[in-house]
């Protein structure tokens, strides 16, 4: 049981033995800014997701950037993106001069749906990013088949489902793949990410634009006006620390899952997210959403006297609709899930009698 006074953390990043010994080792080969380990850790990736591209960036932002970048997105185009979930591949849309096209997403799953996906398809549209919503992996056989009946990109953003599979390994379905290795995530380097593709001239231009447009040992040559988006050797290090350990994050990882499910599946008042029967999840966040009818006070309040008991949850991300930046469109689903979703403290360090602790003071919360 939790310790008196101590603070549940929402996330809390778990190191497995081998991050000071390479870091340490990375250091001393004052290879600090790129270096041997960036190419260890692209290839042990490249091995695991079993892709023929994968390009270590500085974090999964700059993933998304640098993947619309390569297909060339810019100023009139369409990106589809879904209406609930981290808003990343939205704000890149803008920083590129395209506009996000906002979809709806499932009330169970909370991934796109691809129905309301191929309505918003246009004549400009020329890219789909289908984000991965808290390790779930969103219908890539339907999204896959809209995108290329389209003849545009689909973007699997992954960054919240390194290690789930829907067949295959999430993010590899697509035209290219992203991945966030920030501190929250399942591997970390810190801050970090990761591009995948099968398109050697896709891989080819994400690596011009990855780093100022040049080729590794053609100095000062700018073939297109790229960005640094690099990876530090010493980010990669740590990177591969954790990747050694990864059977252990997973299987921590499905421990957690299961054990909140045994406590929570089937209460009143709850609904977890859902899962498809061909998803094998390696799960980022442990979410669910609140029936109003039955926390009555409301998700926020209800996420105060989670804090009071010492434990920290976080909301539902915020849909676009209400935000000032984007608030063009109504997302009705989106806003729904967005009220009532809350998520619980997912991390290796999180103890089974934790979850028992955490299960049942948010069941005691009902009304
Ligand atoms: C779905 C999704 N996409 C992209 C990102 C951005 O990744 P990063 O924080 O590494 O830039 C995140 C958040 O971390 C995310 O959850």
């Amino acid at each position: 049981m939790k310790a008196p006074g101590d603070m549940i953390p929402w996330a809390k990043p778990h190191f497995w033995g081998d991050e000071a010994r390479l870091v340490q080792e990375a250091l001393e080969s004052t290879w600090i800014s790129g270096g041997p380990f960036v190419d260890r850790l692209e290839e042990a990736l490249r091995h695991y997701l079993g892709v023929p591209h994968a390009l270590l960036v500085a974090n999964g932002t700059a993933a998304l950037h640098v993947a619309y970048l390569a297909l060339g997105i810019g100023p009139g185009d369409e990106v589809v993106v879904p209406g609930f979930g981290f808003l990343a591949a939205a704000n890149i849309a803008l920083q590129v001069g395209a506009v996000p096209v906002f979809v709806e997403v499932d009330p169970e799953t909370w991934c796109m749906d691809p129905a309301d996906t191929e309505a918003h398809i246009t004549k400009r549209t020329r890219a789909i990013v289908a984000v991965h919503p808290y390790g779930n992996v969103c219908d890539l056989q339907a999204l896959c088949a809209a995108a290329e009946s389209r003849g545009i990109a689909l973007i699997e953003d992954a960054a919240e489902a390194f290690g789930s599979r829907r067949g295959a390994p999430a993010g590899t379905s697509g035209t290219i793949g992203t991945f966030s290795f920030q501190a929250t995530k399942t591997i970390s380097t810190g801050e970090g990410g990761l591009v995948v593709t099968a398109d050697a001239g896709l891989a080819e231009k994400m690596a011009l634009y990855r780093s100022h447009g040049m080729r590794r040992q053609i100095y000062y040559w700018h073939e297109v006006p790229g960005h640094n988006f690099r990876l530090t050797n010493l980010q990669a290090a740590l990177g591969y620390a954790q990747f050694l350990h990864l059977e252990e994050i997973v299987g921590q990882r499905r421990r957690i899952d299961q054990a909140y499910r045994r406590h929570l599946e089937g209460q009143e008042g709850l609904a977890l997210q859902h899962f498809a029967p061909e998803v094998t999840p390696v799960v980022w966040a442990f979410a669910l959403r609140l029936d109003p009818g039955i926390y009555a006070q409301g998700r926020d309040e209800v996420m105060r006297q989670m804090r009071a008991a010492g434990i920290e949850t976080r909301p539902g991300f915020y849909p676009p609709s209400v935000q000032p930046l984007y608030a063009q469109v109504s997302l009705p689903v989106c806003e729904g899930i967005s009220r009532e979703v809350i998520s619980l403290p997912t991390h290796p360090s999180v103890s089974d009698d934790q979850i028992a602790f955490i299960s049942e003071t948010l069941l005691g919360m009902r009304r």
